[in-house]
């Protein structure tokens, strides 16, 4: 069966989805990134990369949801789940080979049904993050999108991607594993234009790079912003806070905000600010300054919730954000072709419920790095456009590299 009819049969549906499949496919970007992550050894051979299928969970109306485990040379292993296209865990060794799982997320898909609003782990559609009072304009249009946070919608409304069953296959390219998973998004989905097919391409090799290839067709001029919503916590999900690694992020400017959260279109400079990371620092150090963007983040224990101006600047090569655990040595890198950052320190966790093993999650338990266009784009014509015209074809990469010390 050709790639594009497996799409279109994955989509479980004919017409429009069948053309926006046959677009998806068309030219030659997947298949290039296919064998871009160059990773097999001197014999030509990648030993021990695999990818298993195992069933999951079922939903509560008896969807069967499943689990793609990749796995590789080096102990790493993750989990991706088909409930929201989603990390469900992330295991590696330690500096001492002891592992863990350092992604926070749950054991069975009634939670995370229940704890929605935590998105771990989660691909994020169609609008990563905020637009301002869930409304924007486009050839002339308005469109009026579900209020799922305060006055704005957040993570493209109250049933996103990340709650959504997507097709899944896996991939085995000699050099990675993987899994891709589709999903079509029909017109006028939580207020949005345009029929949309979705693609998510996530590959693991022996380099420990996790990569994420996202792309998306529409048959209407629409918005797209999408992200990954993974929560890292380098010593392990369920085991404290993560203030005391540290964090260098690749940004000298961050997109200030307003109390409720959404940017009031100014880029400002991080110098002199606690949102200074371009020296790598412990994410707690500065994090009780008084500070009036810190407080609108966070406003009773402090935290951070912002968008950083990338330096990298959509270059793949370029580092974008680093993170690292003196503790266990773990590190993770991020890299990516997306403008922006936004860095969370999981402030609206409160340690209420449990995760994955039972892991308590607590008030800054773990750090998201969400790759990108900057939030409320679509009401604010300085940023980088994240419209996305009628035909043409939506595409992002994002890396997370993890490095043993
Ligand atoms: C993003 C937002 C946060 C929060 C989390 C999900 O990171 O910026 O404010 O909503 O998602 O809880």
């Amino acid at each position: 069966m050709t790639h594009e009819s497996r799409l279109a049969r994955g989509l479980g549906l004919g017409g429009s989805a069948t053309v926006l499949a046959a677009l998806l496919v068309a030219g030659p970007a997947l298949a290039a990134n296919d064998n871009s992550s160059g990773s097999s050894d001197s014999s030509g051979q990648a030993p021990h990369l695999a990818v298993t299928e195992s069933d999951f969970d079922k939903t509560p109306q008896g969807q069967q949801i499943e689990r793609y485990q990749l796995t590789n040379r080096n102990g790493m292993s993750v989990d991706i789940i088909t409930f929201g296209a989603r990390v469900q865990a992330i295991h590696m060794p330690d500096k001492n080979g002891k592992d863990a799982d350092i992604a926070l997320g749950f054991d069975n898909v009634k939670d995370y049904i229940d704890h929605q609003s935590t998105y771990f782990g989660a691909t994020i559609g169609r609008y990563g993050n905020r637009i301002a009072n869930g409304k924007f304009k486009l050839d002339g249009k308005t469109y009026n999108l579900p209020k799922n946070n305060g006055p704005n919608t957040l993570h493209g409304g109250t049933k996103g991607f990340d709650q959504m069953i997507w097709a899944a296959s896996p991939i085995d390219t000699g050099n990675t594993v993987g899994v891709e998973l589709t999903h079509f998004s029909p017109d006028g989905t939580m207020g949005f234009p345009g029929n949309l097919a979705v693609t998510v391409r996530y590959t693991l090799d022996n380099d420990n790079d996790l990569r994420i290839h996202y792309s998306a067709v529409s048959d209407k001029d629409t918005v797209i912003n999408l992200t990954n919503h993974t929560y890292f916590n380098l010593a392990g999900a369920g085991s404290g806070t993560v203030l005391n690694q540290v964090a260098m992020i690749n940004a000298d400017q961050f997109t200030p905000i307003d109390k409720t959260l959404i940017p009031t279109g100014q880029l400002k400079s991080v110098s002199g600010t606690p949102l200074d990371f371009t020296t790598p620092k412990p994410i707690g150090q500065d994090i009780h300054a008084d500070n009036q963007q810190l407080k609108y983040a966070e406003p009773k224990q402090g935290g951070y919730d912002f968008n950083w101006v990338l330096n990298s600047d959509g270059n793949l090569n370029k580092l974008a954000v680093r993170v690292s655990d003196p503790k266990s040595g773990r590190t993770v890198e991020m890299y990516t072709t997306e403008p922006g950052v936004q860095f969370y320190t999981s402030n609206f966790l409160d340690g209420s419920f449990k995760g994955t093993n039972g892991n308590t999650l607590g008030h800054w338990g773990g750090f998201t790095l969400e790759a990108q266009h900057y939030p409320d784009s679509p009401n604010q014509s300085n940023f980088p456009s994240t419209e996305l015209k009628a035909g043409q074809k939506y595409t992002q990469t994002t890396v997370y590299k993890f490095l043993p010390e």
